[in-house]
């Protein structure tokens, strides 16, 4: 069931239930964190495996000192700055934070999501929410209410609306290693707005044989639909299009006046175009198109994101 129920939403967090909750990035699928029972629901509904880990989500920061043993300077510094947002910063854990939470590693992903009903609900709750997007294991993170119940819909009992999500791209994740700050995943905080505060940062988000995160994974946020990516298209489109392949056009700014496209910023704006991804991505993969065209956006600010997006969807 859909609805704006907080007071539901918290009785069945508290009764080792799964809620969907809105934030700014994506929809997630929480459960209480601390509830090993909980947790392993979540494995199971999103069909993910084991040993990929948790986002443990708070809503302030003196909550996060209990889940970590130490705290670098500089993520102190993102975290004074940016959170609550779009970041999520790897810490050492601490023993309260279940292994299963972890996948068993060392550190545990914290994050503060900056949507207000979520940030109540998680105000009026005695544990910390684990959440991984509220989409099956490989498939697009969902950025309304209404995505999560096409795909998870019959497998939880409530999904709280909050709206469509505001950036509409995943958290950027900032681990750290000799205490200096490495970009796992890059996501809804701009690369350029985290190196303002710490200088320049290292990105290792390209890893295929040994991924940190499957975030990581060369395949991942992928349409069913084949996906190719162009760098830009040729006028007219419909001189792709032999009778035999149906074809679709993800465009940045570009209205190329095909049958099937969806157009992420008219105004060439990065921030829209994120706001816009997903959910265009899977209007067009609802078609059963033969394939869709996409062009990468500008390479600056949220575009640094799309465009790891869009490669990850590529075949
Ligand atoms: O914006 C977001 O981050 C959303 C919303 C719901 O908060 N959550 C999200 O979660 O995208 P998920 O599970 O779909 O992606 C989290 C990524 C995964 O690639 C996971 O492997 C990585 O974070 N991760 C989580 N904990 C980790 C850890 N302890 N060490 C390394 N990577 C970790
Ligand atoms: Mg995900």
């Amino acid at each position: 069931m859909i609805g704006k129920d907080l007071a539901q939403a918290k009785q069945l967090l508290e009764a080792g239930q799964l809620v969907a909750i809105p934030t700014e990035t994506v929809y997630g699928l929480a459960g209480n964190a601390l509830d090993e029972q909980a947790v392993l629901e979540i494995f199971r509904v999103k069909n993910r495996p084991a040993f990929d880990p948790l986002i443990v989500h708070t809503d302030s920061f003196e909550r996060i000192a209990d889940f970590v043993r130490e705290i670098p300077e500089k993520a102190l510094l993102l975290a004074q700055h940016l959170m609550p947002g779009a970041l999520t910063l790897l810490l050492p854990k601490s023993d309260l934070i279940p292994d299963l939470v972890t996948s068993g590693l060392d550190r545990v992903a914290v994050r503060i999501p900056n949507h207000s009903l979520t940030r109540s609900l998680l105000s009026s709750l005695p544990f910390p929410l684990a959440a991984p997007s509220a989409n099956p294991f490989g498939y697009i993170s969902p950025t309304t209410a209404r995505h999560v119940e096409q795909q998870l819909g019959s497998q939880i009992p409530y999904i709280l609306d909050g709206g469509p999500c505001e950036v509409g791209l995943e958290s950027t994740i900032v681990g750290f290693e000799n205490d200096e700050p490495v970009i796992y995943r890059k996501g809804g905080m701009a690369i350029e707005t985290i190196e303002r505060l710490v200088g320049k940062v290292r990105v290792q988000a390209h890893s295929s044989s040994n991924p940190l995160a499957p975030g990581m994974l060369k395949s991942h946020y992928a349409p069913r639909t084949p996906l190719q990516l162009v760098e830009r298209l040729q006028l007219p489109v419909t001189n792709h299009q032999s009778p035999v392949n149906r074809v679709g056009i993800l465009s940045f700014q570009t209205n190329y006046g095909a049958e099937y496209q969806e157009i992420l910023s008219p105004t060439g704006d990065v921030s829209e175009a994120a706001r816009h991804l997903f959910a265009a991505m899977r209007r067009l993969d609802q078609l059963g198109l033969d394939v869709i065209y996409a062009e990468l956006v500008p390479d600056e600010g949220l575009g640094k994101a799309i465009n790891d997006r869009l490669k990850r969807a590529a075949v």
